[in-house]
Order: C-alpha cells, then structure tokens, then sequence
C-alpha cells in the first residue's frame, strides 16, 4: 500500500500515513492517527483539501469539467433520461427498469400532496415572505407531520422517507409562490408528470386552461437533472454534519436548504438575474467587466468561477444549448441574455479570467431560462432545492449506513487570549 512519510523537522521523528486509492480521481491520505504521532491538527479553511467521508454517489473532475452521477455522465443523463430516473439512479445506486419505473413513478406522484396542516402553515407567513423562508419552515415542519422516519435499518421506512420529500418539494415550492401572490394553494395533478406538474402548480388558476409546452417541460426536468448532486458542497456537507448527530432526516435537510439560499451557493441564479438587470444594457459590460477585475471593488461577475470547476461547468454547457433552444422555440427576445452573452464572450477570453480559470457557472444559465419560463426571481433557488433534494437524501442515506461515519466535529487553530485569570 503506498503511503506518505511526514516528519516533524523538530523532533526528528516520522511516521507513516496510509494514501487510500479512490476508484477515481485523487487518492487521499489517512491522517486519523496523525494527532496521536505528532500531536497536531492540519487547518484547511474551507476543507477545500479535506475528504470528510467516503462516497459512491458522484464524481467530479474540476480540471476536466466532468460530472458523473453513480458513474454516468451529467451530459447523457440529461439528454436520456428523466428527471424521475435520475431520481431513482441517485437513490438506489441502479437506472430503473421499465417495470420499476412504472412502479417507481406512480409513488412518487402520489406522495406528492402535503397534509392540509403543511397548507395551514403558509397562512402565517406575509406575502412578502422570501419563497426560501417559507420553503425552509414548511420542510421542518415535514418532520413534525412525519416523525416516525428514524429507524435507519428500515429499508422500507428510508425509502418512504426518500421518496416522500422529494416527492413533496415541488408542491411546498409552487406554495410558497403562489402565497406571495395570493393565488389559492391548489392541489398538485396527478395526470401530470413531475416537471409538468410543478409548472402546472406555478401557473394554474381555478379558471381557463393552463399551457404548458413540451420545451418548456423538457428544460425544467433538465434543470431538475443537473441540480440534483454534487458531492460534499456547501449544503450536502451541511446536510452531513446535522445527520451525523442523528436528527430526524428532515431536519438534516430543512439546514441544507438554508445552507443553500446564500448567494456564494444556490442563491447565485437570482444574483445572476439581478446583476444583469443592475447592467441594464450590453453597453455597460466593459464597465462592470472592469469592477469585477479591480481588487479593490468587491464587485463579482455572479456566475462565474467555482470552487472545484477550473474548466467549464459540465452542467453550463447543457444549459447553455436548452436556453438557446427554448430561446428560439418560444420567441423569447430577451435583453438579459443579450447582456449575459457579451459578458460570457469578455470573459472567455479576458487574461484576469482566463488566468484565474473563472468559467460560467450553472447559475449563469438557469436564471435566464428561468426568465424565459416566465419565473419570478426569487423562485430561482426554490427551483435548485427541488432538484438537489434527491441528492442531500442520498448522502444522508449514505452517512447513516456507513459504519465508519462519526458526528461532524473539526478542530481549530485557536488564536484567541492565552489562558487569563480574573
Ligand atoms: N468575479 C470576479 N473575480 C472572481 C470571481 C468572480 N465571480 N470569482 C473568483 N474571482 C477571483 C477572486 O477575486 C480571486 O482573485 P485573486 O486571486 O486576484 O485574489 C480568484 O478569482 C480566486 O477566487 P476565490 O474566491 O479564491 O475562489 P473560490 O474557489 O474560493 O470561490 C466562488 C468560488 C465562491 C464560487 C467564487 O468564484 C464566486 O464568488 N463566484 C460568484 C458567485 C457564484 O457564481 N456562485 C455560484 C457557485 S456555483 C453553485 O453554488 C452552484
């Protein structure tokens, strides 16, 4: 086995640690027993060096921009298969047969009304209550609905739980919309499929027929595939660390969707679209262009650069060729993309990003379509939970069975007042 060799320059003493092979990608060092050799902690802000756990789920190689969910890549998933699909491969490790997907399917639309007490809640809430405020209270309040999901030995209780609140997510969404409108709270349609239905719940009132065309579902259920994984992000590993104390599931994943919400996260897509409404005009790139360059500005061109992509996001590029078909299929004349393909155009080739291997991220794309779809801003990051929440369970999936997985718990370099006395 190859292993690595530190040795304390001090003290003079070494000692071994083991580098375990990863089926691909970069191999990691063991240094579970590095306090117990050297008595000291590594510090890594932001864990960017760090593998907090062991995981079968995704794949990503940053430098390559690959994407791979149980081994597929993002690209095939997303023109193959469904959103439904997805679901079932990144819950069960395996694409459904044509007989489980039947079975599969018909699960999941029938899970996917919320109990009326779940509707009670948005009563309290104001209209202007942020779409994530409303959507983190109503998934916590899942878990007062459904208590029972603990028993983590239960294949049965754990898929239940599964498909429960991916099922759901849609519906709580198209709720917190539809009460910052004050639109009634209609019942999801069972005739529809997942993406079609969760339009339908956007844009449905009591009269007059709703429409909703192929393309349009086509892309939202693409949106769903890309957004549904990403390894130990921000939110997953926030979902990780609440699961590791053994809180109810729901409760793990009520903290992702806060985790989520920030701008440097999920909230990205609506600061994309608002960004691009602040430029106003394809005139005024070079300016913004030059304060997003100017170390002294904190300005940053939202949906550009990532932490583990130093290439292009797999997922950008997918979208980038739905925006542009959804663009042309519907007769969209958008002034934001107009903007939005200037600054992708600057930025390609601009030596400040080049050099520091800032790319479009997904978000810079699923704002404009989300536009294009008709979607209220503040909707954006509502829409990025629904599709992730399939892969926050998972990971908790993963973590609970785990035998090697602990609670959470870092150290620190403490750099406070040395020891006082009053
Ligand atoms: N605009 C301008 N400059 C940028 C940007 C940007 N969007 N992103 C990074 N940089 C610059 C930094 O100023 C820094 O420059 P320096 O080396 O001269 O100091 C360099 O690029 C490296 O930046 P870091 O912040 O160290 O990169 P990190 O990998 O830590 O950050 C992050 C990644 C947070 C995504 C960052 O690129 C960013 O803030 N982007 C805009 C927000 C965004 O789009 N977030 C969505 C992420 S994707 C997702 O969550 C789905």
């Amino acid at each position: 086995m190859a292993s690595f060799t530190l040795t304390d320059n001090q003290s003079g003493k070494s000692a071994e640690f083991p580098v375990l092979d990863s089926v691909l990608g970069s191999n990691v060092i063991d240094i579970s027993k590095l306090h117990k050799e050297f008595g000291v902690y590594t510090l890594d802000n932001g864990l960017s060096m760090t593998g907090s756990c062991e995981s079968k789920i995704t794949y990503i190689d940053g430098n390559k921009g690959e994407l791979l969910y149980r081994g597929y890549p993002i690209e095939e998933l997303a023109e193959k298969k469904n959103y439904v699909e997805v679901i079932h491969l990144i819950l069960t490790g395996e694409l459904p047969s044509q007989e489980e997907y039947t079975v599969f399917e018909r699960d999941m639309r029938q899970k996917r009304f919320p109990h009326e007490g779940i509707k009670k809640i948005f009563n309290a809430f104001p209209d202007s209550a942020h779409p994530m405020a409303m959507m983190s209270s109503a998934v916590s309040a899942l878990s007062a609905f459904h208590h029972r999901h603990l028993d983590v030995s239960s294949d049965e209780e754990y898929r239940e739980m599964s498909q429960r609140v991916v099922a759901k997510m849609p519906t709580i969404a198209a709720y917190t919309f539809r009460h910052s409108m004050g639109y009634p709270l209609i019942f999801p349609d069972m005739d529809r499929y997942f993406s079609e239905n969760f339009l339908y719940m956007l844009r449905a009132f009591p009269t007059g027929k709703t429409e909703i065309k192929d393309v349009e579902i086509k892309c939202m259920d693409a949106i769903f595939t890309l957004h549904a994984e990403h390894e130990q992000n921000a939110s997953t590993t926030t979902v990780r660390g609440v699961g590791s104390t053994s809180a109810h599931p729901y409760a793990a994943i009520v903290a992702g969707i806060n985790a989520l919400w920030g701008k440097a996260h999920g909230g990205a897509n609506e600061s994309v679209i608002s960004q691009l409404e602040m430029i106003g005009s394809v005139e005024n790139v070079d300016k913004y262009i030059a304060k997003a360059k100017d170390s002294n500005d904190e300005f940053r061109l939202m949906g550009f650069g990532h932490r583990v992509y130093k290439n292009f996001d797999p997922r950008a590029k997918v979208l980038k060729k739905l925006r542009d078909e959804l663009r042309d299929e519907l007769g969209v004349n958008s002034k934001l993309i107009e903007i939005a393909n200037r600054i992708e155009e600057i930025a390609l080739t601009d030596e400040y990003f080049v050099s520091r291997n800032l790319y479009p991220n997904i978000d810079f794309y699923s704002g404009t379509i989300f536009e294009a779809l008709g979607i209220k801003k503040s909707m954006f990051t509502p829409i990025f939970v629904i599709g992730r929440t399939v892969g926050w369970v998972a990971q908790l999936i993963e973590q609970r069975r785990d035998p090697k997985a602990k609670i959470v718990r870092p150290r620190q370099r403490y750099i406070g007042p040395g020891k006082r006395h009053l």
